[in-house]
């Protein structure tokens, strides 16, 4: 119980979740260090099924992947083990803190084919034309300027790149322990429907966690 509301508080608060109430935790360096650790937890691994994640998105091995708002590296272990030796995994996020937990986290399992980008809130910062892959894993509710970070995601993806969002469904019991109607700004289709005006298209869907998470993927919508 005590992770599901670490989890909770990652993502919400008791507010109607604007991006602004979204991000209420994330406001001091101590705030940031406490959920970083609470992302960290291994007890996510059944909640979340990363093995599995990773798999049904069926990364090539020699893949270069981005992990966007990586937090504190959970998903390092895993981008890193399906590109293998010969691919690149970018960890990004905004946050020193994070960073700094994702750093410690690489370092420690020696995953050499990570390196980390500092981003902006409305710019990532990462190379133009670069990725076979970017990963949203529960940040896209927590973007203030969606539309300026679709833009930038879509320059740095390779022309056959695919875009991967995952996140909560804005639906009673989504969230365990929490309110996700309160708490999510805004449903799969709503989510599907502003990446989709962001110049990208969808290409396919499907739960993560029936009822609670979702993944939607992308490929950049091109003019005809
Ligand atoms: C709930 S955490 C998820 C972290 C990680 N993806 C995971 O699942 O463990 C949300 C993350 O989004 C990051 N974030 C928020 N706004 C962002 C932005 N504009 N660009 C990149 N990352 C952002 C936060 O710093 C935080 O690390």
């Amino acid at each position: 119980m005590k992770l599901l509301l670490a989890l909770g508080m990652l993502s919400c608060t008791l507010w109607p979740q604007t991006r602004g109430a979204a991000n209420a935790h994330y406001q001091t360096p101590e705030q940031r260090r406490r959920l970083a650790a609470a992302l960290s937890d291994s007890a996510r691994d059944r909640l979340e099924r990363p093995a599995e994640l990773v798999r049904a998105l069926k990364i090539c091995p020699g893949s270069r992947v981005v992990d966007f708002g990586a937090g504190s590296g959970y998903m390092e272990p895993y981008l890193s083990a399906a590109v293998g030796p010969h691919g690149q995994v970018i960890a990004e996020d905004v946050h020193p803190e994070f960073l700094d937990a994702t750093r410690k986290q690489v370092a420690r399992l020696g995953l050499t084919n990570v390196r980390l980008v500092c981003g902006r809130a409305d710019d990532p910062r990462l190379p133009g034309r670069w990725a076979d892959l970017i990963l949203s894993l529960d940040v896209y509710h927590h973007l203030d300027d969606p539309q300026a970070i679709l833009a930038a995601l879509k320059r740095s993806l390779a022309p056959s790149g695919r875009l991967v969002v995952v996140d909560y469904y804005r639906r009673a019991g989504a969230i365990p322990g929490m309110n996700a109607l309160t708490h999510i700004r805004a449903d799969r289709d709503q989510v599907t429907g502003e990446v989709q005006s962001g110049g990208f298209r969808l290409i396919d869907q499907f739960d993560q966690i029936p009822g609670s998470q979702y993944v939607a993927i992308f490929k950049v919508r091109h003019r005809r």
